[in-house]
């Protein structure tokens, strides 16, 4: 069966540490990983904004010897102009691999089931996993180990990073938090299914609603924009509902003193992070930024390894 990466539970506890470590081991090393020589084409295919995706995707398929090919979903007219089924038959005869930023976690599952190549969730409503991957990689570079470690979320619990929180943080045994108000936490089977893994790692799956309560102990404190990609007519609501979660310096001061900040960007300062802690020197934002190359290089080359030994 081919493997996909369309949401972080894709991979088990053991597969997302042996990615992590590769990744580490990648970029170590940026260019002497070559298993898309050849060179084999990744096809990037954006339905929203793209900053980091695109560049990260673009530069590690380089460094990986392959040959980054962007589409434009909005000229594709993708499941207008053609169907996703059809769009994936295309597609999956000219790239090896297919990366998607869309909105419907649904459209992305069937690409994966029409596609004949491995698919890679390039962020969806619903999901963000090659975005965990840069953070869990980026919390091992800061911290001993992943597994025990306090990661809570403060904001919008409802958005594709709240989720992809739960279901990551919990693969890796950490005790994530979501500290969100009542009608913006994660649907209840995400925590359900974070509550699974965590039987198998020790991992943990909270929704704490206080953010002064969320915060005292955490190790990582993390937020997300409150106006996620498609919820723009929300935005004055939103600012509203949000505001007492915003990451203040005070309230990251309420995590332990040796807490890290993290934030996939692009970020708003004086709305759901305070300047000073984006800019901080416990911020790791940067570093999340750049391991998105590296994490997304090993998920490449891991999934391409499966294809290749008919995994
Ligand atoms: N929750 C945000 C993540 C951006 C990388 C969004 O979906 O817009």
């Amino acid at each position: 069966m081919m493997r996909h990466f369309l949401r972080d539970d894709d991979l088990t506890p053991a597969e997302q540490a042996e990615v992590l470590e590769l990744a580490a081991t990648m970029k170590s090393a940026p260019f002497e990983h070559r298993p898309l020589e050849g060179p084999q084409t990744v096809a990037m295919v954006f339905d929203k904004p793209t900053l980091r995706t695109q560049a990260s995707f673009a530069a590690g398929v380089a460094e990986l010897g392959g040959f980054p090919m962007v589409v434009d979903g909005r000229l594709a007219g993708i499941g207008e102009r053609e169907s996703v089924a059809d769009v994936a038959r295309i597609l999956g005869r000219q790239a090896s691999v297919i990366a998607w930023r869309t909105f419907a976690q649904a459209d992305l599952e069937q690409m994966a089931e029409h596609s004949g190549v491995p698919v890679v969730n390039a962020l969806t409503d619903d999901f963000h996993p090659c975005q965990l991957l840069a953070d869990l990689m980026t919390i091992r570079e800061h911290k001993p180990e992943l597994a025990g470690l306090t990661a809570t979320f403060f904001g919008d619990g409802a958005c594709n990073m709240g989720n992809s929180w739960l279901l990551a943080g919990a693969t890796a045994g950490m005790h994530v938090r979501i500290s969100a108000p009542e009608g913006y936490t994660p649907p209840q089977e995400v925590f359900d299914r974070a509550r699974e893994i965590g039987e198998q790692t020790g991992g943990t799956a909270t929704w704490v609603e206080d953010p002064r309560e969320a915060a005292e102990g955490s190790d990582v404190v993390i937020t997300d924009t409150w106006v996620s990609m498609g919820k723009e007519e929300e935005a004055a609501a939103r600012t509203e509902v949000f505001a007492p979660y915003a990451v203040t310096q005070a309230l990251f001061e309420t995590a332990k003193p040796d807490a890290i900040a993290m934030h996939c960007l692009p970020a708003y300062r004086g709305k759901e992070i305070a300047a000073e802690v984006l800019d901080g020197i416990q911020s790791v934002v940067w570093d999340e930024a750049e391991n998105r190359r590296h994490a997304q290089k090993a998920v490449l080359a891991w999934l391409l390894a499966k294809a290749g030994a008919g995994e």
